[in-house]
């Protein structure tokens, strides 16, 4: 297993005397993921335009940009990345009627950013994808090999039937980010929960943590904020759990 940033990671924020500030553009901050990695990146003092389709979600005094990713506008998407540093997108659906839009709003996401000459994106993903075959990737390995005897026979097939549609949505996104030329990482979580921030966690390049069944949406986000830094994050899927 070839493991990031050390395991576990070290307890540490992006502290303003730890890192570079940046202009970061958050998708999706209005979600789970997104609240913590927009309070994570405005608390370490980087310059936040966070990009929701419903403004009134968000209170605070960072940029806001209203983008309906299911009917995505060129021109309001062009303004809320140009000139940013690194993009975030913790997009997905709130319901099944929402199906599609991970893939859906990281394409127009990817095409304001190509328009723009933007080049790093963080997104979220989900552990299971390592194994769902996609346009891109028609034959992924049948395994992930952090997976157990368990997760690999029981707990995969069994999630993958039931959001069978979502990560057909992901899988797609993933091969959106591939082709993209773009500088991307994406990010794959198993089961989320809403525990805080530890800031502890474990991370591999390309496969899933063995016996890591949770992360906090706080600790992900952590994560997403961190690989800006480590420009040897780029063009690779990370596995993240406790
Ligand atoms: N739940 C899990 O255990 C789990 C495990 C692994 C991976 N994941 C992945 O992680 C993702 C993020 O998790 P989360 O808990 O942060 O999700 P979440 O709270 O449901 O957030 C989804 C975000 O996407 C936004 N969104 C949805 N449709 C949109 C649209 N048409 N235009 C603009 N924004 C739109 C939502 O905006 P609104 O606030 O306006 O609704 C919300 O901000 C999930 O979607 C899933 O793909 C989840």
């Amino acid at each position: 297993m070839r493991c990031i940033m050390g395991q576990p990671a070290r307890v540490v924020g992006l502290g303003r005397d730890t890192a570079t500030r940046q202009r970061i553009t958050i998708f999706a901050a209005s979600g789970g993921i997104g609240r913590q990695v927009l309070a994570q990146a405005v608390a370490a003092g980087h310059d936040v335009t966070a990009v929701v389709r419903n403004p009134k979600k968000l209170s605070g005094e960072v940029r806001v940009v209203t983008a309906d990713l299911a009917a995505p506008d060129p021109v309001a998407l062009a303004s809320a990345v140009e000139g940013a540093d690194a993009v975030l997108s913790a997009l997905g659906p709130r319901s099944n009627s929402e199906a599609g839009i991970a893939s859906r709003g990281t394409r127009a996401v990817v095409q304001a950013m190509q328009a723009t000459g933007v080049r790093r994106i963080v997104v979220v993903s989900a552990a299971p994808i390592s194994t769902v075959p996609s346009p891109g990737r028609p034959r992924p390995p049948k395994h992930d090999p952090g997976d157990g005897f368990f997760i690999r026979n029981l707990g995969v097939p069994l999630v993958k039937a039931v959001f069978r549609k979502h990560y057909a949505d992901l899988a797609l996104m993933e091969d959106i980010l591939r082709d993209s030329g773009l500088d991307w990482t994406v990010v794959r979580p198993p089961r989320l929960t809403s525990r805080p921030l530890t800031g502890t966690y474990r991370t591999a390049y390309a496969q899933n943590l063995r016996r890591g069944l949770t992360i906090s949406r706080a600790d992900v986000a952590h994560l997403m904020l961190r690989v800006l830094e480590q420009p040897e994050t780029i063009q690779q899927a990370i596995g993240i759990a406790y």
